[in-house]
């Protein structure tokens, strides 16, 4: 069931994201499912990646896209069932693909039993201590007991008609569990290895900077009004709900969970915290295994940049004792194509970035669809968007979650369902037929076939996966690293193009992410990886 042996493999990885709503859907209702997973696992096996992390697909009234969950041990009907996830898995492990999950500990859905359980039960029952309970200020507590603010935007607590309010950092559909409760913790170990049990090779931990709270529930004291956010996105400062020193006994119970499990089962932290040093607290034989950086993702396309964020990740990588993790796009933030300008130029920088990426010593997280190049959906209809964060910040993360193309037109949804199939759960761009998986199989140019030919190269010379980053001697806007033995990667950043001599060097072109002069020059916003 489980591919034993390599405990080491997520060192190097290539992980796959899947937004499981978004990917595929094989039921034809309109919503990706597991199904639709399974169904396309030859395209990921073909696409070269080692492993795919699903975002949440259990039961959930998706007030946040599933990050809500109402039963951590199942599947949302709309997503199939557990012999589908059963189905899915082994065949994906057939292919030698693993799987991670995603974990959402910090808190659940307000449709989950022990909520509903929880409010029913009433102030100062055991029910309410599982969640973050308590009483206001002011007279008569018509205040809210501290002034945490949501990381969607508005306070963090909603009041109860029984007079009692509750905390949730995320959207008030979303309460936080209270993790100094021994049965919570309890029934996470048992959620652990539930999915362990069913194969999973490892769990991507959301907010894993958080669930532990200060004692006594300190306001922060500075609201969003003062001081632009209270909390970036996801917490980059000490704030008193995050990052707090309890929550590494959290870690230290699962690590020999996980460690009871044959073939190398991790865990993958999503935490922003202050310094690179408390970043490493989270790493180790006693905790987990890697943390998300997601330095790279947020730069912006420029030499200096990139350089600045290469080398800090690297450094930070020897503090934590893990290798770094390298993203460019996920399911929170616009697609790198369109961070980069949009269109052909978007497009022309996000093949570079993603070829200077695939180059780099660590593992490489991919978001569904940036193998095809797709770009942001900027222009969604308002009344269609469903990110909670949007009503209170006018921030939107649906632009990224558009379901995924993959043949024919957009009158047929591009094939994301069966021939008749429900419409695609958010409309797709008419622009995508260009864009579709089989309108881009058979062109050697495309980025599908870029992401292929990088990640096979990849695969063929294991030592890109680990080694050191050596800046060679070049001007300012274009980065020239030496990798393993015998490969220099060139990104050329700056508006005119260059060639591989000007730097002394020669040698065969493996793949650049454009096409070349004919004097084999590297034209403007190009990236190329040479034999030397
Ligand atoms: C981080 C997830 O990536 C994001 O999509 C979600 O909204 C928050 N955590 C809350 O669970």
């Amino acid at each position: 069931m489980t591919i034993l042996g390599n405990d080491d493999w997520w060192r190097d990885a290539v992980v796959y994201q899947v937004y499981p709503r978004s990917f595929a859907d094989a039921d034809g209702d309109g919503t990706g499912d597991l199904q639709g997973v399974r169904s396309r696992l030859p395209y990921l096996k073909a696409l070269g990646v080692d492993a795919i992390w699903l975002s949440p697909f259990y039961t959930s009234p998706l007030a946040d896209g599933g990050y809500d969950v109402a039963d951590y041990r199942d599947v949302d009907p709309r997503f199939g069932s557990l012999g589908d996830f059963d189905q899915m898995i082994g065949d994906a492990h057939g292919l030698g693909i693993r799987v991670i999950v995603d974990l959402v500990p910090n808190h659940s859905s307000d449709a989950h039993p022990r909520f509903q359980a929880a409010l029913a039960a009433g102030p100062g029952s055991p029910e309410r201590d599982w969640y973050m309970f308590g009483e206001g200020l002011g007279e008569s507590g018509e205040l809210p007991p501290n002034d945490w603010e949501s990381i969607f935007g508005g306070p963090a607590w909603t009041r109860l008609p029984d007079g009692q309010w509750y905390l949730h950092l995320f959207a008030p559909e979303q309460p936080d569990l209270n993790w100094e409760n021994p049965e919570v913790r309890a029934e996470f170990r048992d959620i652990l290895t539930f999915w362990l049990d069913r194969g999973v090779d490892g769990f991507r931990v959301d907010v894993a900077h958080g669930m532990i709270k200060a004692e006594g529930l300190p306001s922060v004291g500075r609201s969003s009004d003062e001081d632009g956010r209270q909390a970036e996105m996801l917490g980059d400062e000490l704030v008193p709900y995050f990052d707090q020193d309890g929550v590494h006994d959290i870690y230290r119970e699962w690590r020999p969970i996980l460690d009871s499990y044959p073939g190398g089962r991790i865990g993958v932290a999503e935490a922003w915290v202050a310094t690179p040093e408390r970043l490493a607290r989270y790493i180790g034989t006693e905790e987990l295994h890697q943390a998300f950086n997601f330095d790279f993702m947020m730069a912006d396309f420029h030499a200096k940049s990139f350089r600045t964020v290469i080398d800090r990740s690297l450094a930070e990588a020897e503090l934590v004792g893990a290798p770094t993790t390298w993203v460019l796009s996920n399911h929170d933030k616009w697609r790198h194509v369109t961070r980069y300008g949009d269109g052909e130029t978007g497009l022309r920088r996000a093949r570079a970035a993603t070829l200077l990426m695939l180059a780099l010593p660590g593992s490489a997280y991919l978001y569904n669809g940036e193998e095809l190049g797709l770009p942001e959906v900027l222009d969604l209809p308002d009344e269609l968007r469903e990110d909670p964060a949007f009503l209170r910040t006018g921030e939107s993360r649906d632009g990224c979650r558009v379901p995924l193309p993959w043949g024919g037109t957009v009158t047929e949804g591009f094939r994301f369902g069966p021939t008749g199939a429900a419409r695609p759960w958010l409309p797709q761009p008419a622009s995508w037929e260009l864009l579709t998986a089989d309108a881009q199989e058979d062109a050697p140019d495309s980025t599908l076939n870029l992401y292929r030919t990088a990640l096979r190269i990849r695969r063929e010379h294991p030592a890109l996966g680990g080694g050191q980053v050596k800046w060679l001697d070049s001007p300012e806007d274009v980065l020239v690293i030496a990798r393993e033995p015998g490969l220099v990667v060139v990104v050329n950043i700056s508006d005119s193009p260059v060639t591989p001599a000007e730097f002394g060097l020669t040698g065969e072109p493996l793949v650049s992410s454009g096409p070349l002069g004919a004097d084999g020059s590297i034209p403007a916003d190009t990236a190329l990886w040479l034999a030397v």
